[in-house]
């Protein structure tokens, strides 16, 4: 009994014991940034100029014309604008904000095909500590 008592309190000590991980900053949020972007967001797919190789990352998030378009007419943007740096107007909250809701910060929405992204707060945290690192180039 005494050992199970024991080994009780252990195990609740155990419990208190886990607790949320601290929040990714620094360089630990930029190299989730460049997962979710180059992994999984697929923002080079339309923001990054089209090869037939793939995405020419030379030019990595410096904006393009969209290599696939609509057959019928619906509201469409034939150009990815450059995010490289962060998007031209945006504060980081800003674009943090975006990341959660699709809304611009006058409150409209781009037309499709840019997806309304629904990142959690630290992944567009992530998203946008990253872009933010990447050099923009003149046009
Ligand atoms: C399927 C294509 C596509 C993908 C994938 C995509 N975008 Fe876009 N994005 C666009 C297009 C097209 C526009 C321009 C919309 C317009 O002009 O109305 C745009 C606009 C934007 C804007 C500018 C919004 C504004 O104020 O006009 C930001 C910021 C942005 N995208 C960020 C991202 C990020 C970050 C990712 C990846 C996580 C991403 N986009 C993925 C196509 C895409």
């Amino acid at each position: 009994m005494k050992t199970f008592l024991f080994a009780a309190f252990f195990l609740g000590l155990g419990a208190c014991a886990q607790q949320a991980p601290a929040p990714l900053q620094g360089e630990a949020l930029v190299t989730r940034g460049d997962y979710l972007v180059n992994g999984i967001g697929g923002c080079n797919d339309c923001h990054t100029p089209m090869t037939p190789q793939g995405p020419d990352m030379s030019h990595a998030l410096q904006g393009a014309t969209l290599i696939v378009a609509p057959t019928i007419e619906i509201p469409w943007a034939p150009v990815a604008p450059a995010i490289a740096g962060g998007p031209a107007g945006y504060t980081n909250e800003q674009f943090v904000a975006f990341l959660q809701t699709g809304a611009r910060p006058n409150g409209s929405h781009p037309r499709p095909p840019m997806p309304a992204f629904r990142f959690n707060e630290e992944d567009a945290r992530a998203v946008a500590a990253y872009i933010e690192t990447l050099p923009r180039e003149t046009p």
